[in-house]
């Protein structure tokens, strides 16, 4: 894998955007955002997608663009944060459209967790890694021995008669202006059921709020390791453009 490589990362309520050096696995330069357009249509979102693109003009070839649906032969098979028009919608034909350059569609969390277990956290360790995204929703990209499992949907998991990621996501967590200990009691409910699940070796925690790792992380339990994303919100953009150029070898 050589060269810089576009990845585009669409979340709930911003749309990020890098040229990432795919052989170091880092941005190159800025990483640049827009707010995602409500509703999140695809009519609406790609000429947004396309603007952030034209602001890039250093990548070549292939594009990956992370988005937080179950994507299954290149379409968007869930919308738990999105607008349902994407539901069935290709997102490569899409977006490759749009730019005419061949892209890549995958599930935002998983692209999250190829960057982080290529290149960050989960660097150099073996057995189950499950990566974990809090933002909107909870994204959640369960690997072992460093392959990944794609389209987990662990964040709509049930915990105490609910989904997981309306009980404890990071959003939840602004909305309901929880602290961080009574937030950390909820996520360290969701760990202690995953991990009574899938006894993994390594949590890998991100999303944005993984910057401020430093005040909640103490407050974190689990019997397996857990640690901070090294590219918190930056890994889906990463993670996408490390797909893209995987796929065009
Ligand atoms: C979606 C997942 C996504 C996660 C994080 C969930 O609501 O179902 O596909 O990975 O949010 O964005």
């Amino acid at each position: 894998m050589t060269g810089h490589v576009l990845g585009i990362d669409v979340g709930g309520s911003s749309v990020k955007a890098g040229i990432v050096d795919v052989a170091a696995g880092r941005l190159v330069g800025e990483l640049i955002s827009a707010p995602t357009p409500q509703p999140s249509t695809p009519t609406a979102l790609m000429p947004v997608l396309a603007a952030l693109a034209a602001r890039l003009p250093g990548a070549r070839g292939a594009v990956g663009l992370a988005f937080p649906s179950v994507v299954k032969q290149g379409k968007a098979r869930t919308a738990a944060n999105v607008d349902p028009s994407w539901l069935g919608t290709d997102g490569a034909a899409l977006l490759g459209q749009a730019l005419r350059r061949p892209v890549l569609f995958l599930n935002d969390a998983d692209a999250a967790g190829i960057a982080e277990v290529t290149w960050g956290a989960g660097r150099g360790t073996s057995g189950t890694i499950i990566m974990l995204t809090f933002g909107t929703g909870i994204g959640t990209a369960l690997f072992t021995d460093g392959r990944l499992f794609p389209n987990t949907e662990l964040g709509h998991m049930e915990l105490g008669g609910m989904e997981a990621e309306k009980w404890a996501s990071a959003q939840v967590r602004t909305a309901q202006k929880l602290d961080w200990p009574a937030w950390i009691e909820r996520v360290n409910g969701y760990l202690a059921r995953m991990h009574a699940l899938f006894w993994p070796d390594l949590f890998i925690l991100g999303g944005a709020v993984s910057e401020r790792f430093a005040e909640f992380g103490p407050l974190l339990r689990s019997e397996a390791r857990i640690e901070p994303a090294q590219f918190a919100g930056q890994a889906g953009v990463i993670g996408a453009a490390m797909a893209a150029a995987a796929r065009q070898g």
